[in-house]
């Protein structure tokens, strides 16, 4: 990422230089809305992200300049507030602060500025990338990095609970701290252990066509998490030992069939569904069989729209029209409501794919999509 407007930018606004930071958004090849049921995710960091130039300013004060934002690109809070900043931009940086002081981190006032080129509800986890590089940065800054890479990731999933009302799960911080460059990572969610896969399919490339839907997660993300939990609440009380829906299984649940809504049983059967699905995944991408990978990814996306219902027509639409073309595998990516598809394409294909894709998409919702093809880079990172 170019950072000579940022710096630029930043001395201008403050009047010195400062040290430069940066965290990725990321993808995701499978399991969705398996992490907070303690399940695998499939998630890997992109080559964009979030960049922040930042300097120590010997104060109680948080002076931060966001260069992309249109309205109320400044704001200012100190350490001593205890009540949010009302830009909701902002409050991601006051939870980090927040969530790193919970650590003990002895924090001190800064100048910080931040610029992008995640796209912003793309589903591509820009909040994220926002939480990771302030985590990473004030951690290296003011502790001398002795808060684990966990912690920070975690540091940044808290702050989406506790400060910007989404009950997210730990894939997107995680992805973004841990990112490295070509490998996907395998993580299990409920014991956080992973596993690097490089991830290099001769003859394939992975490509994500914004719908240009903007998402924006909150109590549609939130219900989805409570009907997970009613059906956990219910197995866990018939069978014990039930904790998350990863301990259950297709039979725990028609045994509590009758107690839930049928929204709640179709949403929890979809997470069972979706662990098999990963599974399946893993054993395919063990011997490059892609085909597999890709019949998996429409799956998933069918059963992300029909029973957990957070896709959209624009969504669909993409998504049958890469099915039409003999995409190998296509489906929404990320928490769903809008954002991007990932498509697992043939390079014979490619081409042809994303010209009818955003022709057709373009003649039916009268938007042009923006196409992004995925390099997939590194973590967290002080630039140099
Ligand atoms: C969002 C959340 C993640 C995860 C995905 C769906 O990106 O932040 O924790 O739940 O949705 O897989």
């Amino acid at each position: 990422m170019d950072t000579t407007i940022l710096r630029n930018r930043f001395r201008q606004q403050f009047g010195t230089s400062g040290d430069l930071y940066f965290s990725p958004g990321r993808i995701n090849l499978i399991g969705e809305h398996t992490d907070y049921n303690g399940g695998f995710v499939f998630p890997g960091a992109v080559d964009k992200g979030v960049a922040i130039e930042i300097y120590r300013n010997g104060s109680r004060k948080v002076c931060l300049l966001a260069l992309d934002q249109k309205e109320h690109p400044y704001v200012e809070f100190t350490l001593d507030d205890t009540s949010k900043p009302e830009e909701h931009w902002a409050c991601y940086v006051f939870g980090v602060c927040k969530e790193l002081e919970k650590h003990g981190v002895a924090l001190g006032g800064f100048n910080a500025a931040i610029t992008g080129d995640v796209p912003a509800g793309a589903g591509m986890s820009s909040s994220a990338a926002l939480e990771s590089v302030f985590a990473f940065a004030l951690n290296t800054m003011f502790a001398d990095s002795r808060v684990d890479k966990f912690e920070l990731a975690k540091i940044g999933q808290a702050t989406e609970h506790n400060y910007c009302g989404v009950k997210c799960g730990i894939m997107d911080q995680f992805a973004s701290v841990f990112g490295r460059e070509g490998c996907l990572i395998r993580l299990d969610c409920r014991s956080l252990e992973y596993e690097y896969f490089p991830f290099n399919p001769d003859g394939y490339k992975l490509v994500l066509i914004n719908s240009m839907v903007k998402h924006s997660l909150g109590n549609e993300y939130n219900e989805r998490r409570e009907s997970c939990e009613k059906a956990v609440a219910l197995m866990n009380r018939e069978f014990g030992g039930v904790e998350t829906l990863r301990d259950a299984n297709y039979q725990m649940l028609d045994t509590v069939k009758g107690d839930l809504s049928d929204e709640d049983y179709r949403r929890a059967k979809y997470v069972l569904d979706e662990k098999e699905r990963v599974l399946a995944v893993c054993a395919a991408l063990e011997k490059n069989d892609y085909e597999t990978v890709g019949k998996k990814m429409y799956e998933t996306h069918w059963g992300l729209s029909r029973d957990y219902t957070v896709s959209c027509p624009e969504l669909d639409f993409l998504v049958e029209t890469a099915q039409e073309c003999g995409v190998t595998g296509s489906r929404v990516m990320g928490g769903g409501f809008g954002g991007c598809t990932i498509n697992l394409v043939r390079d014979t294909i490619c081409e042809k794919f994303v010209s009818k894709a955003k022709r057709e998409y373009a003649r039916k919702f009268g938007i042009v999509p923006e196409i992004y093809s995925v390099t997939i880079g590194d973590g967290s990172r002080k630039l140099q």
